[in-house]
């Protein structure tokens, strides 16, 4: 076995209270009319390698632009935010965060993340790509645990991928309301979020041509029936993906392909689906740049840097507590 770099790791979110969410919401979210699921549930082994191939997708335009903004900016962020300790919430896969790694050379590493084993797999490995890097995880749900994060003297809590367009806005307005509450006056926060375009290309980034976005919508269904014994069949259901307008969010949901009935044994529950019915599983919202910096004041952040990449489809801010200078 290789050594392993040192890693230690705070679990506030450990796996019988994860089963007991899981258990929870399943059972609010498919007897609520219309029924929907929790997008945090996708992510498994699985579901984590299928979005890994989704954001290598020629469609799924999002993860290049957010690179490229990093990219080019990574500098100034180290220079704007003088930060001595990284903390990304949901710590992924490690790319984008190398790349702040190696403009801010900080001396601590926190990846914060609901997967045990995706968490340890990217600390392990950043330890040991960075010796001289003290690096930590916290095992926590971003909506309920941040006050867990271990303090740091000059923190950047980055929160990258638009994850946060997931968040329904009571959530969303919640968790940065966390956000700004954790936060110390001289510390900062990177948010990258997606931006409101042409509909079109919203659309195409969630329905490719090589219908990897279909699998993992579709995957949630296997995480229910291992996790939930129950036995969704996954070919019944179709893959839907729409703009809405209104909202101006992505609505990712399943249409049941025939009148079934599902069995979750471990809820002891069964759910009837009419022909047709859909069921929500994610809401992708798409921002724009006065919308975004209200929601941040109105929790209490102040937007002191937003960057574009050159098309204008992505952004990349940097948010500090109001108060601050
Ligand atoms: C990683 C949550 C931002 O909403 O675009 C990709 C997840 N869903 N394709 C997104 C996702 C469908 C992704 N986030």
């Amino acid at each position: 076995m290789d050594d392993l770099a040192a890693v230690s790791i705070d679990v506030v979110f450990p796996p019988e209270a994860r089963a007991a969410a899981l258990r929870d919401e399943v059972r609010v979210g498919l007897t609520a009319v219309p029924k929907e699921l929790q997008p945090k549930w996708f992510y498994d082994d699985r579901g984590s390698a299928l979005f890994d191939q989704i954001t290598r997708l020629p469609e799924y335009y999002l993860t290049r632009a957010e690179r490229a903004i990093l990219s080019t900016r990574a500098d100034e962020i180290a220079a704007l935010t003088k930060a001595d300790t990284l903390v990304e919430l949901g710590s992924g896969t490690s790319e984008k965060t190398r790349i702040l790694l190696d403009a801010l050379m900080p001396e601590r590493f926190v990846a914060f993340d609901v997967s045990a084993d995706t968490l340890c797999a990217s600390a392990q490995a950043l330890a040991t790509h960075y010796p001289r890097l003290a690096v930590a995880g916290v095992v926590g749900d971003f909506e309920q645990h941040l006050t867990a994060l271990p303090r740091g003297r000059r923190r950047l809590l980055a929160f990258l991928g638009s994850t946060i367009g997931n968040l329904p806005p009571p959530t969303r307005a919640m968790f940065l309301r966390d956000v700004a509450a954790v936060l110390a006056g001289d510390e900062s926060f990177l948010l990258g979020v997606d931006l409101v375009k042409d509909p079109a290309r919203l659309a195409a980034a969630y329905n490719d041509e090589a219908g990897v976005s279909a699998e993992f919508n579709r995957n949630v269904l296997h995480v229910l029936n291992r996790e939930l014994e129950a036995d969704f069949d996954a070919r019944a259901f179709a893959h839907v993906a729409e703009w809405d307008p209104h909202e101006e969010w992505v609505v990712m949901s399943l249409r049941s392909l025939r009148r079934q009935s599902v069995r979750l044994d471990a809820l002891d529950l069964s759910v009837a689906f009419a022909d047709g019915e859909l069921m929500r599983t994610e809401i992708s919202a798409k921002f724009r740049r006065e919308s975004i910096t209200a929601e941040l004041a109105a929790a209490g952040l102040r937007v002191r840097r937003w960057w574009e990449d050159a098309a204008g489809d992505y952004a990349v801010l940097v948010a500090s507590p109001s108060g601050s200078r």
